[in-house]
């Protein structure tokens, strides 16, 4: 175990269904830990509700405040370190994250993106697999690295697509999967759980 226990903060745009997925995760016993932070580039988003409704800090970062992809993250890492986070999970976050936040760091900023990866990256994923006729799709929580859904994966769950599947069908159904690994991942992440070797990441057990 650390000596001192992991701080996280989640990066959001939205909706924010993921990140009540967290928090509710939290209230049931199955993550240690409350978020420190909430941060979102979109003062409007429905996800500052449940950050407040659970007592959460949030922080609204402007990106017209901040000129530039390197200066937004500047800002953001400041306010990181500023309250001594140490981990970063992006969950709906709309905004492509520089390479500065990568950097700083690495192999604790996870994602969680609706395809099995490398298949779908980018926007739309579930039409995306719509449109092919992909067979099975479904989730990935993965390193953020300097590429778009290129981070090495560290859990995925798959769905089905039926007969008469829709992006709107396909999104309900891999939703209900993001909720149930991210906070899995999150726990492993703050427990340092994540092994990472032979260029693959693993989930261990505690003890392992
Ligand atoms: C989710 O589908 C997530 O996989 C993707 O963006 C969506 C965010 O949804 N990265 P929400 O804001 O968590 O409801």
């Amino acid at each position: 175990m650390p000596t001192q226990p992991h701080k996280y903060a989640v990066f959001v745009s939205g909706r924010g269904s993921n990140l009540k997925a967290i928090l509710d995760a939290h209230a049931e016993g199955r993550l240690s830990h409350l978020p420190s932070l909430v941060i979102t580039d979109n003062a409007q988003a429905y996800a500052l509700e449940y950050a407040r409704q659970y007592g959460v800090e949030t922080l609204f970062i402007d990106p017209k405040a901040h000129k530039g992809r390197k200066a937004f993250a500047a800002y953001t890492l400041e306010e990181l370190r500023r309250r001594g986070i140490d981990t970063i999970c992006l969950a709906g976050f709309m905004r492509i994250v520089d390479g500065l936040l990568v950097e700083a760091f690495r192999n604790r900023i996870i994602n969680i993106h609706p395809s099995l990866l490398p298949l779908f990256p980018g926007l739309d994923a579930q039409k995306q697999a719509v449109d092919v006729g992909a067979k099975e799709s479904g989730c990935s929580v993965h390193f953020v690295d300097e590429g778009v859904d290129t981070g090495l994966v560290i859990l995925q769950a798959k769905v089905a697509l039926e007969e008469g599947e829709t992006a709107e069908t396909l999104s309900k159904k891999i939703l209900a999967h993001e909720h149930r690994i991210y906070p899995i991942v999150i726990q492993a992440l703050l427990e340092d759980r994540i092994r990472l070797a032979d260029g693959r990441a693993v989930i261990v057990e505690k003890g392992e």
